[in-house]
């Protein structure tokens, strides 16, 4: 693998800014409050930090609705407190992802604004606007968050084109006065300084041609996979490149749900002509996640052979192609050690821990999002009340109230599960006040479990999860083979171990996880290994696999 780079070498913490660290006590979080915590990540020991969106937004979809690309949003601070944090962090010696959201912008957004106004103003081509058809929606699509992909608009007698919410406009990238605007944005933040970006749904930028109707049952999983990797992606980040970011030394990770590996090799090729990375989906795709309304939603675990299948896939795909990014869980996403592991007090941490081995000994760059180090766990709400997320509420809306699809005691047990609720409590600092966030009622409540999971307990734990996190990414910063080794799969029918080898100039890893809770026996030669680099366990029992036990060998 020539041409190693930054952006192969680090691990990603991303920072979720409205639950981080509440600075001022409105009960949101805020800029000064990470910068407050700054010491904190640099003792686990990450490289880059990546925050979700903090421009101004009326906050419809948690700021992923922008009405202003080059101003933050007061709530959580001012410019004058990014630049500090940006030379903060800076001098940490840590870096800075921003979050580019340029699929849509708000609806509040001035660009909008004015093309909503006429067929004939500077901004009327900046969207998606179509004549209605027999006086309906232009097609058949439906958007992300419920409800039909098109709103219409009297005054220009149109419909605009929403993927998401009616509040998040879908730009028109035909428009090369729309890709100019973009290639602006970026280089403002740039030029401040900023070491790269993570794209929202970057993928769905290239819409089909004649925007043809999905195929039934034309839910939104139907449209997505349509207007995924559309005809001109690879243009418009080809244009993206060569314009912006080849002149920057910047990382760049893609967000691409329904993008397929095959695909991803050119956008994340190592001649870096496109981006570095891409968030893939196919492992958080798996059951019980997908629409409960095609009837496939179950509360059965994952499976592991397809959890392996769905991760080995992209594993080989990549290698010494393109670069993998690897994560568990985001702000979209439930919390890892609910979803994957096993959150009963008996099993959390030491099932965390398995799950950080697993993802962090594979090929790609890791991603640690806040509170997977503690091993914070799901809030289990059990009331429609206790979710904020629109997507969660309209959700249920549809299925349960509109069209009786589903009954509401299943519907709530299937958000329990997957809402991105979960993931969007504030961060457990310690057992006091709000959890250390907030002297003042937080905006969204937080997990109970505050009380035990929590920062200043695992910081005086040794066996913590967060103090094993710190090890595994300190063990990718020192071996090469953590970082460039190739992926070999081991048994990928079994249903209860996860286990691979990685290759790397002459020296090998074996990477061996049960994922049950049950002790199992596996040979896979572990005998023969030089050292044991890290285990989940006190001790080693060699065949001997204990509920969750993961360990990582070394041959040289
Ligand atoms: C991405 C974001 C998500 C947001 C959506 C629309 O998937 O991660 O939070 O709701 O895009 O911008």
């Amino acid at each position: 693998m020539a041409n190693k780079k930054w952006f192969q070498d680090s691990v990603v913490y991303q920072v979720y800014p409205m639950s981080f660290q509440d600075s001022n006590n409105d009960g949101v979080g805020d800029l000064s409050g990470i910068v407050q915590r700054l010491p904190y990540l640099k003792k686990l020991g990450v490289d880059v930090i990546w925050l979700n969106p903090i421009y101004k937004s009326p906050n419809k979809d948690n700021g992923y609705d922008i009405s202003d690309y080059k101003s933050i949003n007061p709530t959580y601070g001012t410019m004058v407190d990014f630049d500090n944090l940006l030379s903060q962090i800076h001098k940490q010696g840590l870096k800075l992802m921003m979050d580019l959201v340029v699929n849509h912008t708000s609806d509040q957004h001035k660009w909008f604004k004015e093309s909503r106004k006429s067929k004939d103003n500077k901004y009327s081509d900046y969207y998606i606007w179509r004549d209605p058809v027999d006086g309906h929606e232009p097609n058949n699509w439906r958007a992300a968050f419920g409800g039909p992909a098109w709103t219409y608009v009297p005054q220009r007698g149109q419909y605009y084109l929403h993927l998401f919410a009616p509040g998040q406009p879908d730009l028109n990238w035909e428009n090369p006065q729309v890709r100019e605007s973009v290639w602006d944005i970026m280089r403002f933040w740039l030029d401040k300084g900023v070491d790269g970006f993570r794209m929202d749904v970057i993928n769905l930028i290239s819409k089909p041609a004649g925007l043809p109707d999905a195929p039934a049952p034309a839910m939104y999983p139907e449209v997505e996979a349509l207007v995924a990797d559309g005809p001109k992606l690879n243009d418009y980040l080809h244009e993206m490149n060569e314009k912006v970011l080849s002149h920057y030394d910047v990382m760049t990770v893609g967000e691409m749900p329904s993008s397929k590996a095959e695909d991803a090799v050119d956008y994340t090729s190592l001649k870096e002509d496109e981006l570095n990375m891409v968030f893939q989906f196919q492992h958080v795709s798996l059951a019980p996640n997908p629409n409960p309304k095609l009837g496939k939603w179950n509360d059965q675990p994952v499976k592991l052979t397809e959890l392996k299948e769905a991760l080995g896939h992209w594993q080989k795909a990549l290698d010494g192609k393109g670069w993998n990014s690897l994560y568990w869980n985001n702000h979209d996403q439930p919390r890892a050690v609910s979803r994957f592991g096993n959150d009963s007090p008996k099993y959390r941490e030491v099932s965390a821990k398995m799950l950080g081995t697993t993802l962090h000994m594979l090929q790609g760059t890791p991603f640690v999002f806040e509170g997977e180090e503690l091993g914070m766990t799901n809030v289990h709400y059990t009331d429609l009340n206790q979710y904020e997320d629109l997507e969660s509420i309209n959700f249920y809306h549809e299925l349960v109230d509109q069209d009786k699809i589903i009954d509401g005691k299943t519907m709530l047990k299937y958000l329990a599960h997957i809402s991105r609720d979960n993931a969007r409590t504030p961060m457990q600092w310690d057992s006091g006040l709000n959890a250390g966030f907030s002297k003042v009622e937080p905006w969204f409540a937080l997990n109970p479990n505050y009380k035990q999971i929590n920062t200043e307990e695992e910081l005086k734990d040794q066996n913590s999860v967060f103090y094993y996190y710190q090890k595994l990414i300190r063990l990718r910063h020192d071996n090469e083979v953590i970082r460039y080794g190739n992926y070999e799969e081991i048994d990928p029918q079994d249903d209860q171990v996860f286990s691979y080898r990685r290759n790397y100039k002459g020296q090998a890893i074996l990477v061996i996880s049960n994922f049950t809770d049950q002790t199992l026996s596996r040979d896979y030669g572990q005998g023969k290994a030089n050292e044991l680099l890290i285990s989940n366990y006190d001790d080693d029992k060699g065949a001997e696999l204990r509920p969750y036990e993961s360990k990582v060998y070394l041959f040289r």
